[in-house]
This record gives C-alpha cells, structure tokens and sequence, in this order.
C-alpha cells in the first residue's frame, strides 16, 4: 500500500467534539449521513481562469468530449500497467488505488514499461454512484483548469463498471508520505514553506477563478510532489463550483475528511472558499508539527492536531513545544512564528479568516525573507540584532505580533482573561 490513509469520507461528526454544539448542527449532520444522488450533471468552469461564463450544468458527455483528454480503453490501461500489477501499485486514497503505468509520449497508447512517459493510473474502487460521481468531477475540473500548482489529467476510461484516470506521474509522492511515513527523509523546513506556497497558489487559483472552484478535500495527501520537490493539488473528487450571484455559500451533503474540514461546514453543511482556508491552516499545522490531523493513537487533545496545537501558536516562546523534533530545531524561530500566526487565523472563525490570496502573500512575503530562511537554533529568545521580517511586530520581545497578512489583520494574540491565545476575536477588515 502506498500510504496508511484513512478513507476520504462523509466527515463524521460523532468523532469530532467541535460540531456537537446544538441540537440543530446534530440533526444537520445525521441528516447528511445518507447518500445523495444528484443528476449526473456538473457545473463548467471557464478554460482560463481569468475568464468565463456563469456556470451551466454540462452533460456527462459533453465533460467527457474535451479537447485536451485522452479517452483510454480498459485493455490500453491494463497493458500500461502491466495488469495493475502490484508492484506497480503507488498509492490508495479513499475512493481509488493509484498505480504507475507507461504510455506513449505522442500517441498517448500503452508502451512497454519503463520505455515512454510514465503516468499515474488512479482506478476507482467500485463505489457505485458516489464513485462514478467523484470520477465525473474530476474530469470535469482537471480536464479544464490548467494551472502550474495543480496536477495534469491526461485523460480517462470507462469501461462498464470500470473508472479510471490518468494524471502526469508526481515522483515524490504525497507530503503525506514525505511528513508522516517512518523512515521519510525529514523535510526541510525551506522545502515545507515551498510546498506550502505552491499548494497555496493552487488554491488561490481555484478560489480566484471568474468561476470560483472550492475543493473541499484539502490534506496532505492530496498535495503531490514533482521531481524538483514543486507541490500541485491532486484529487478534485471532491471539488465543487463557488457559490454565484448573492449568495453566500453553497448547500452540500457533508463530505470531506475528519480533522481538516472546517467546524462549521460539518455543522451546516454550507461550503464557501473559507472552508479550504480552514484546511490550509491544518496543514501549515501538519507541516509545523510533524502531526498529522487526527491521530488515533494518541490521547485525549493530542488525538486532534487543531484542538492540541491552537495554545501554542500565538506565544513565540511556546511555540518550540509544538514543533516537529524531525527539524531538529532547523528552522528561522521568526518564520516558524509568522507561520504559526497564519495557521492560527485559518483555523479561526470562518468569516475572520483570511482569503487564500492573503495567505499565498504572506507565504511569498516569508519565502523570499532571507531572515526567515535560514535555519538557527540560536535566535530563540534574542533577535534584537536581528532584522525584523516584514509585518512582525518591531518588538522582538512581545509575544504578540503583527499579522503576518498583507492586510494586516488584528492580531489573534489578543489574550482572554486566563491568558489564552482568543482567535475568535479577530474582527476582518473586510467587515464580513
Ligand atoms: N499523479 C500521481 N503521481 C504519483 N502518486 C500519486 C498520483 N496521484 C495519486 N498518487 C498517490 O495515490 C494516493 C491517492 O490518490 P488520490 O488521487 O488522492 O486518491 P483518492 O481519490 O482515492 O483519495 C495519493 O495520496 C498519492 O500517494
Ligand atoms: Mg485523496
């Protein structure tokens, strides 16, 4: 197997203490437990995403006929993967196992292995409608959003029952395997900030189409890996059209995966682009601590990487307690900081958090601070000398620094009576 995930999956609330508040958020949920059939129509999205119409529903085979993907037969699929081999088995996520095959650089048709391009055969677990539907989706997105930051779809087969699709091959794998896998090389935490501003241009992308795409199942798992460590978005299963006109948000059955989905979309069911920040933050946390999301075999807070983390993430000089020992302490303690902050106001309060654009900014802003690159134990508790990094506060001292955001939020350091960070206080400039 390539990887020990847990199933992507209708978020289950009963596993989650922060959506049991009232009646109505259980009732909400129960109510998304069951499956829900839609027709097999998806909204489109514009070829560019600086232009575009409003959505209309596109049928199954008007997704399908696009320009830019190949239609593969079962047989070509079997022959590239010489018979999805289990030695040729790369990954398994929820809904598909995910297995390396080679084609044809110009023909595009199965070749020998190891001779021609090598590509990634993501085959469907036969999950009936949900599967057919996750499969639809991302032919959908992937056949018409091109983007550096996401994963390319080369084409697709359905072959009766049979769904498949055929992305570039991603070499490094998942961050995922790269954060948790025992015996992974420990990432770096210059190659962490790299992977977190790519992903984040992905989604700002997505965000910032003319028709808005929220994706919905944000996780380390679905960021993949390049030769050159360059991070794309994979696994648009789940990705759906932004809300149009006036409204808010868009109305879904509860779908995503337990401890990256935000609280009140697992409440509501209602999704906005806010949601995917939210996921951001978990994994800027993943990528600080070296925890995953939900970890099952710790206890009590720990078991939830949001609920352990959030205490320490405004106090620089408790920060250190919370950071991934796999660093060994090699990391700028201003740009672990900066990011802890940023990690704190995606996991805030959904209309106090920021845009993903705001957080890609303050991602580059911290990436191209060479102060904030370079590693050092020895800056801990001092930094007077140091160059302060733009949008910190100008005491080194304070614990409480200026939001590391292009906007400058209010900082989440505001401290409640027994001294806690409150992130809920943050009020949005935007007047949300
Ligand atoms: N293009 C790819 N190149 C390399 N590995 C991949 C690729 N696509 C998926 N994988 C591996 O397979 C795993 C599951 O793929 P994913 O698309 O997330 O499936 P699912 O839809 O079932 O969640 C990923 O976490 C990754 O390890
Ligand atoms: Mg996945």
């Amino acid at each position: 197997m390539g990887n020990c995930l847990e199933g992507r999956s209708k978020v289950d609330n009963s596993l989650s203490s922060r959506t049991s508040t009232s009646g109505t958020t259980q009732s909400a949920y129960k109510s998304s437990n069951s499956l829900r059939l839609s027709n097999l129509t998806l909204p489109t999205n514009s070829e560019k995403s600086t232009s575009g119409s409003l959505p209309t529903p596109r049928s199954e085979g008007e997704i399908l006929s696009s320009p830019h993907l190949k239609a593969f037969t079962l047989n070509e699929l079997k022959n590239a993967t010489r018979n999805f081999r289990q030695d040729n088995l790369i990954g398994e996520g929820g809904f598909g196992y995910v297995y390396k095959g080679w084609i044809d650089e110009h023909t595009l048709s199965a070749s020998r292995a190891g001779s021609g391009i090598v590509v990634a055969i993501k085959k469907l677990k036969p999950e009936g409608f949900q599967g057919h539907k996750e499969w639809l989706s991302e032919v959908n997105y992937l056949g018409q959003l091109h983007h550096p930051n996401l994963v390319k779809l080369v084409g697709y087969c359905v072959d009766g029952s049979n769904r498949l699709l055929v992305y570039e091959y991603m070499p490094k794998g998942s961050l995922e395997n790269h954060l948790f896998r025992r015996g992974a090389r420990p990432l770096s935490w210059a190659k962490r900030i790299r992977v977190a501003v790519d992903a984040a241009r992905g989604l700002s992308f997505l965000h910032n189409s003319k028709e808005q795409v929220i994706y919905r199942d944000f996780k380390a798992s679905n960021i993949l890996l390049d030769s050159e460590f360059n991070a794309k978005l994979s696994d648009f299963g789940l990705a759906k059209s932004g809300p149009t006109g006036d409204r808010t948000h868009v109305s879904t059955q509860v779908m995503g995966t337990q401890g990256y989905a935000a609280p009140e979309y697992m409440a509501t069911g209602r999704l906005t682009a806010k949601c995917d920040v939210y996921s951001f933050g978990v994994v800027l946390l993943e990528l600080l601590s070296g925890r995953h999301a939900v970890d099952k075999t710790k206890v009590g807070v720990e078991q939830n990487l949001v609920d352990w983390a959030r205490p320490y993430l405004g106090d620089r000089r408790k920060l250190f307690r919370i950071m991934d020992t796999k660093l060994e302490g090699q990391y700028p303690q201003k740009g672990a900081f900066m990011v802890a902050i940023l990690a704190l106001q995606c996991i805030g309060e959904a209309k106090l958090r920021p845009q993903m654009s705001e957080v890609l900014h303050a991602l580059e802003q911290l990436s191209t601070t060479k102060q904030s690159q370079s590693p050092s134990h020895s800056r801990l508790s001092t930094g007077s000398h140091s160059p302060v990094p733009p949008r910190l506060s100008s005491s080194n001292h304070s614990p409480v620094p200026k939001s590391p955001l292009k906007h400058n939020f209010p900082s989440p350091m505001n401290k409640s009576p027994r001294g806690s960070p409150v992130p809920h206080q943050l009020k949005s400039p935007r007047g949300l």
